[in-house]
């Protein structure tokens, strides 16, 4: 390991977010473990976090399926292993166990006569007010305020327990300076949105983001249907036609990896629906630091 990475912390905040969060997470290679460096990582990033104005920290951290005893999120919906080391890790340092989220793998090609079944049933389900549109890549101008609110209300109505999780507002230009960005970076976007006809604004939509290379997983970013639309089947016709684009522009991955809170029973239910089935959990942790 000479002149290795061994061991990295991440603090990442959100200019454009209100409130005093800020994400962290730590990585220790697992041969350099139980020697303080992770304790040494985790006090570097509280110490910024104070210096920051920081006063929730939140981790996300995947948990290994384990035996024996489970800590239950306070939401009722899942648990992780109790004897983990990154649960012992978060529990000594003050972290409390918030939610726990659903890791779910789709095993790809999905056969084209349930992909255009699943299109088909949820379009009849639908009215004809609702149009679908789909692109790869940058969002088409006449999309981009209503993208912009989209991803905002992401931050606001997805269920996201007692993390204290802030609105994270986007605009057209930050959505433009992030499609700038994302096309120099090895993803690409396959994309659908439904399109409310009367109004001839944006009622949903679901990202998927896939790599140039076939052999890794695709991963499920966000899908999101406006309150105001729920209850159509727009959130089964969304994905599944995504699926459909996904395999006829970008052929070949092996699955989509999805992760959902697991009390978010809508969006498990269309996953299941479409075949995802569960891989694993993630726990998602605050800690709240005395302000500065
Ligand atoms: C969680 C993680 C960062 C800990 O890193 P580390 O360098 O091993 O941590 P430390 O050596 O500083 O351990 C500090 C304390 O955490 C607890 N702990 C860490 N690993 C543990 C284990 N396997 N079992 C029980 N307790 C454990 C102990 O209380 C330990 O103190 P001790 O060794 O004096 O008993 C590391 O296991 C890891 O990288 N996991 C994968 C990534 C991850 O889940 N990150 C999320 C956490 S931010």
């Amino acid at each position: 390991m000479n002149g290795r990475i061994v061991a990295r912390a991440i603090f990442e905040t959100r200019p454009a977010a209100e409130g005093n969060t800020a994400w962290v997470d730590v990585q220790v290679h697992p041969q350099f473990r139980r020697r303080g460096l992770g304790t040494a990582l985790a006090d570097q990033l509280e110490t910024l976090a104070t210096e920051d104005h920081r006063t929730s920290l939140v981790v996300y951290a995947v948990s290994k399926a384990a035996a024996g005893e489970r800590l239950r999120s306070p939401t009722g919906f899942g648990s992780v292993p109790a004897g983990n080391a990154e649960v012992r890790f978060l529990l000594d340092r003050g972290f409390r166990l918030e939610q726990v989220n659903r890791a779910s793998r789709l095993a790809l090609p999905l056969a084209a006569d349930i992909v255009d079944g699943l299109v088909e049933q949820s379009q009849q389900r639908a009215s004809p007010d609702y149009r679908l549109h789909q692109w790869s890549g940058r969002t088409p101008d006449r999309w981009l305020d209503d993208m912009a609110l989209l991803f905002t209300r992401m931050s606001t109505d997805a269920p996201k327990a007692d993390l204290d999780v802030p609105e994270d507002v986007w605009t057209r230009q930050r959505l433009i300076e992030y499609e700038d960005r994302a096309e120099t970076g090895p993803k690409t976007s396959v994309i659908s949105v439904v399109e409310h006809r009367p109004t001839a604004r944006l009622a949903g939509i679901t990202e998927l983001g896939v790599s140039a290379e076939p052999d890794r997983p695709v991963s499920q970013n966000d899908t999101i249907v406006l309150k105001e639309h729920r209850g159509h089947r727009l959130g089964m016709l969304l994905k599944a036609a995504n699926i459909r684009s996904l395999q006829s522009t970008a052929p070949g991955h092996p699955s989509i990896i999805t992760f959902n809170a697991e009390e978010n029973q809508h969006m498990l239910e269309v996953n299941e629906a479409v075949g995802f089935s569960a891989i694993g959990y993630e726990g998602a942790w605050k800690k709240v630091l005395a302000p500065s």
